[in-house]
């Protein structure tokens, strides 16, 4: 069984074994988690996996709540931001559910966390590769060349009767092709990387409405009512720090406070933390941060988290409390690790 589960603009995948006992949902939406507990129940399915394409900015994923309620890990790309996701996916990975493989082709560009999924005859394409249109790329970590790059050289190697079925549709298709994407996609069909990035570059789109409203909870798994987030300006003004000057820095006299904002067991978990940081989980930072760490407000500290992402928001949010010389280290401990830098667990 294979079927779409909102019928609305925002595409939620599910897909299931041949004898109809296991499942994976792809994308789901906050506001449909009940209906989806729903049609797994109505037909007795075992719901294996949760795989959220990338970090949504325009809706409420549904991905965490889904999993707490029925106990399934989600899966996301391994530059995901958010806390819980338990299981991490890298490119060509292939993940097995009952008699059916995913595979996994990392496509970043609409964010950096952007993975498409093949099955069988099928391509799941997030918001990378829309039918006749791709993903906006101007927002949450986008890059028109990579996503360029993701399309024509990732997606475009698939045969081209590959059915293609993206995260969002306006305007009411169910799926297309990548033979009818190669040739008649408007945005990329004939068009160099320099035109693509020229043309994504200049769209001159409104912000969605509400994306921080959005954007924060999926990132954070807070919710908007737990803790008063950041706008947009004061996200964008928090300064960043590359792991090698952080690690400079912390070698240096006067070493910063290295603040580490995320949750106790990635903490210790396999990415590990910096020597001498201080663990305060993003959730409690508002309600900590005046009582412990009073004697930084003026001093250089520097925000550690997974991917970046998260460390922003903490970096703004101590920005608003009055600390002074805040800033976010840049692609987080994803970052550091690749750079080969030391841990701790
Ligand atoms: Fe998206």
């Amino acid at each position: 069984m294979f079927r779409e589960l909102n019928n609305g603009k925002c595409k939620t995948y599910l897909l299931t074994s041949e004898g109809m006992e296991r499942a994976v949902i792809i994308d789901p939406i906050k506001e449909r988690v009940e209906r989806y507990l729903g049609v797994l129940a109505y037909h007795r399915l075992k719901l294996d996996l949760i795989v959220d394409t990338h970090t949504h900015a325009d809706h409420r994923s549904g991905a965490h709540e889904l999993s707490q309620l029925t106990g399934t890990a989600v899966a996301m790309h391994r530059r995901a931001p958010a806390p819980h996701v338990a299981m991490h996916l890298e490119d060509g990975q292939r993940l097995i559910v009952g008699d059916f493989e995913l595979k996994v082709l990392y496509t970043p560009g609409h964010t950096p966390d952007s993975i498409s999924l093949c099955a069988g005859d099928r391509v799941f394409t997030g918001d990378c590769l829309l039918i006749h249109g791709t993903g906006r790329a101007d927002f949450a970590g986008g890059d028109a060349g990579e996503q360029y790059d993701s399309i024509t050289q990732k997606l475009f190697a698939l045969p081209d009767s590959t059915l293609v079925y993206p995260a969002h549709d306006y305007r009411g298709h169910l799926h297309s092709t990548i033979g009818e994407e190669k040739s008649s996609n408007p945005r990329v069909a004939g068009h160099s990387r320099e035109a693509y990035v020229e043309l994504m570059n200049n769209l001159g789109l409104p912000l969605p409405e509400g994306i921080q409203e959005a954007l924060q909870p999926n990132q954070t798994e807070i919710e908007a009512a737990a803790i008063h987030f950041p706008t947009l300006s004061q996200l964008n003004s928090v300064r960043q720090r590359s792991p090698a000057e952080v690690a400079a820095l912390a070698a240096g006299a006067n070493a910063p406070l290295l603040l580490d904002v995320r949750e106790p067991e990635e903490y210790t978990g396999e990415l590990g933390h910096i020597a001498s940081a201080r663990l305060i989980p993003l959730r409690e930072l508002p309600s900590r941060a005046e009582a412990e760490l009073m004697p930084f407000k003026g001093t250089d500290v520097v925000v550690i988290c997974r991917a970046g992402v998260r460390s922003v928001t903490a970096a703004a949010i101590l920005t608003g409390l009055g600390f002074e010389k805040i800033c976010s280290m840049q692609g987080g401990m994803l970052d550091w690790n690749d750079a080969g830098l030391p841990v701790e667990r």
